[in-house]
């Protein structure tokens, strides 16, 4: 795994939006896993600045996204959908009709059908991730077991909590979501990791151990070839990985 200390969010905001840019200007055909939550939010706000004065070209890129909230409509202000869309979509110069993040609602068979088909058909290049407190990727909640493709996740109290500052109450988050497996984010050719805020378990479990462990999703990321983890100087040393 590929470790890069950021001095601060912004500065891993940046570092982040420099392998993005890397992969778009490569293969301006590229299709990019993406992630909602506030670790990314930087990094996009550091990819629309780039697209708007440095020409940075998403006009042939496609993305999909981890995943959604069950019960959210896509104009639902929560919703990963209204995220994606307000935080980057809107301006870049992505087509939206390029970009797929899964339904939250209607039928639940028929949105996972449809997300499972479309992550059968694409190839992502690089895919972003958060990592929630519990090392949840996407909503690949801890447990004895994982998933390899995308399924219906009932989320975690810890989760619910973590996101709850989203919601006007606690009551407001969704109990469940739809979520890529983890096989469908091991198969991505590249993994980008921006671990940012209170991921100090996560962040140990992932940098300082050895071990694989299911109850800790992200330490999956440990047995990917090319994956990349952007991690907050001041993280980096509470958990000890550098002093
Ligand atoms: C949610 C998302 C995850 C994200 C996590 C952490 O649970 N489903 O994909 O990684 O939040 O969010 P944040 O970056 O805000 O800490």
């Amino acid at each position: 795994m590929n470790v890069i200390i950021a001095e601060n969010y912004e500065d891993g905001a940046r570092k982040a939006a420099d392998l993005i840019e890397k992969i778009v200007r490569d293969n301006p055909a590229c299709t990019l896993g993406l992630a909602t939550g506030s670790s990314p939010v930087g990094m996009y706000q550091e990819l629309a600045r780039r697209c708007k004065e440095e020409g940075l070209d998403f006009s042939h890129v496609h993305s999909v996204n981890l995943d959604e909230y069950v019960g959210l409509e896509g104009t639902h202000d929560q919703s990963y959908r209204y995220f994606m869309n307000t935080n980057l979509f809107d301006h870049i110069n992505i087509d939206k009709a390029n970009t797929y993040v899964a339904k939250g609602v209607g039928d639940v068979e028929a949105n996972l059908k449809e997300f499972n088909e479309v992550l059968d058909q694409t190839d992502i290049d690089i895919q972003v991730l958060g990592v929630g407190p519990d090392g949840h990727l996407g909503f690949n909640e801890p447990g004895d077991t994982l998933y390899d493709g995308a399924h219906e996740e009932t989320l975690e109290d810890s989760t619910i909590e973590a996101n709850k500052r989203f919601f006007a109450s606690k009551e407001d988050v969704p109990t469940h979501a739809l979520t890529m497996g983890m096989g469908n984010i091991m198969r991505a050719k590249r993994l980008l990791m921006i671990i940012s805020g209170n991921k100090q378990e996560a962040a140990t479990k992932l940098l300082m151990e050895d071990k694989i462990d299911p109850h800790c999703p992200c330490t999956f990321m440990r047995m990917h070839r090319d994956a990349t983890v952007v991690i907050e100087k001041k993280l980096a040393q509470e958990i000890g990985y550098i002093h």
